[in-house]
């Protein structure tokens, strides 16, 4: 097997870009940041045994079905978080409903972590408290690349938190991180240090992606193919590989996992990672900042996918865009927005996500904001962003080409 020779300090795994004893700094551009002093720090969840991952097992999906809190049981005061020394189960039917909750862009007091698991039931009943949105599974596994040349436009944020959306409300989904970075591993608190079998061992030495997919603690129904900082030499090593580009699209289709979704979270840029991403992939979902240069840039990808689906994979189309960091107080973003529907019309997703700090907090914590602070503003438009995919997906199967 050929890997990069890689400096122990390139392959310790970042905990929390938070120090405990700092509090976070408060986003100047986001009107609903609560008060300097707070939320409190949160050291990141410590796993168990960060070296051995967890193995994918068939498992039927689970639905987290939220559950409503007993008048009797309803406290004064709604905590955020049950305290720490309350049983896990204890006390949970004592959440508060959501029109009592209160988010932590405006906490009351200081909370101790629940388990990841309680963290992801109480972001359902806060996002969905009667039940009565559903996230329809759709007939046949949509595999979508999220791409966008262009650094920092939401990629790793979107395929997040919209695997932990539509994971939490009954779908089966996988996350492939195909960026070297290794974001969206973090962002979903996987381990991906040097050593963790990755990506890279999928692409390059055919490993079988079961082999190397751990599950996502305290979230049913997601698993995660992380990327370690091997995955860096795979751009080159690919190049005299056999059936260089379609390396990802075989994994994925001799992975025996029967999801929903899987996602791509690709690199920002057009190499060969993210060409197999897209010729692995039916669907590919652009991410779209609503700032200045959002546009730059597009066409290029626009041919590159042109070219795939020419060349390689006749089945792909753009399907969907996403407008994120959407700054609600300027024009810009109007304007851009506009652009963006004039041009790309009804792919473009009617939910936009906004610029919000809780959005840009939680992966220090190895949380999505689904799960790290529910009643936000970035949590409630990504739910709805995967509603909206999850209906487009069983109302009108993939037909349209970019
Ligand atoms: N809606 C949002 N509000 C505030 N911050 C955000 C939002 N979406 C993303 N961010 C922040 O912007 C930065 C870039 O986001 P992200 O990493 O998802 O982009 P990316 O396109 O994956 O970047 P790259 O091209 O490097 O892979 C991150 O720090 C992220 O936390
Ligand atoms: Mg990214």
């Amino acid at each position: 097997m050929v890997r990069r020779d890689v400096p122990p300090a390139g392959a310790v795994r970042p905990t929390s870009s938070v120090p405990a004893n700092v509090p976070p700094v408060r986003d100047p551009h986001d009107p609903s940041d609560g008060p300097a002093n707070a939320p409190a720090s949160r050291p990141a969840p410590v796993r168990g045994n960060a070296a051995v991952p967890a193995r994918y097992e068939p498992q039927p999906p689970v639905v987290v079905v939220p559950q409503q809190p007993t008048p009797d049981s309803a406290p004064d005061v709604a905590p955020a978080a049950p305290p720490s020394d309350t049983p896990p189960d204890a006390g949970y039917g004592a959440e508060p409903p959501a029109s009592t909750y209160v988010s932590r862009e405006t906490p009351t007091r200081e909370e101790d972590d629940p388990p990841l698991a309680m963290e992801a039931m109480r972001a359902v009943q806060i996002l969905n408290p009667s039940g009565e949105v559903t996230m329809p599974r759709p007939e046949r596994t949509r595999v979508m690349c999220v791409a966008n040349q262009k650094g920092g436009v939401g990629k790793t944020t979107t395929t997040v938190n919209l695997a932990v959306a539509l994971a939490l409300h009954g779908n089966r989904v996988l996350v492939v991180d195909l960026d070297p970075q290794g974001n969206a591993s973090t962002g979903l608190n996987v381990p991906h240090h040097t050593g963790v079998p990755d990506v890279y061992d999928c692409l390059i030495d055919s490993v079988p992606l079961e082999e190397v997919a751990q599950a996502v603690e305290g979230i049913p129904n997601l698993w995660c193919v992380p990327a370690t900082i091997d995955l860096a030499g795979a751009e080159i090593e690919l190049v005299s590989v056999v059936a260089r580009e379609s390396r990802l699209a075989r994994a994925i289709a001799a992975y025996p996992g029967h999801f929903d979704y899987v996602f791509i979270d690709c690199p920002p840029s057009l190499g060969l990672l993210t060409v197999n991403a897209l010729v692995a992939a039916q669907e590919v979902l652009i991410p779209i900042q609503c700032e200045y240069y959002a546009l730059e840039g597009l066409n290029q990808l626009i041919q590159n996918i042109n070219l795939v689906r020419q060349h390689l994979n006749p089945k792909l189309e753009v399907s969907t865009i996403l407008l994120t960091m959407y700054d609600r107080r300027t024009r810009l973003a109007d304007a851009v927005e506009q652009d963006v529907r004039n041009h790309f019309g009804d792919k473009v997703l009617q939910s936009v996500i906004p610029r919000n700090v809780r959005v840009s907090e939680a992966p220090s914590y190895g949380q999505s904001v689904m799960t790290y602070d529910p009643g936000s503003r970035g949590a409630t438009s990504y739910f709805e962003a995967a509603q909206e995919i999850a209906e487009r997906g069983v109302k009108e199967p993939v037909s349209r080409n970019a």
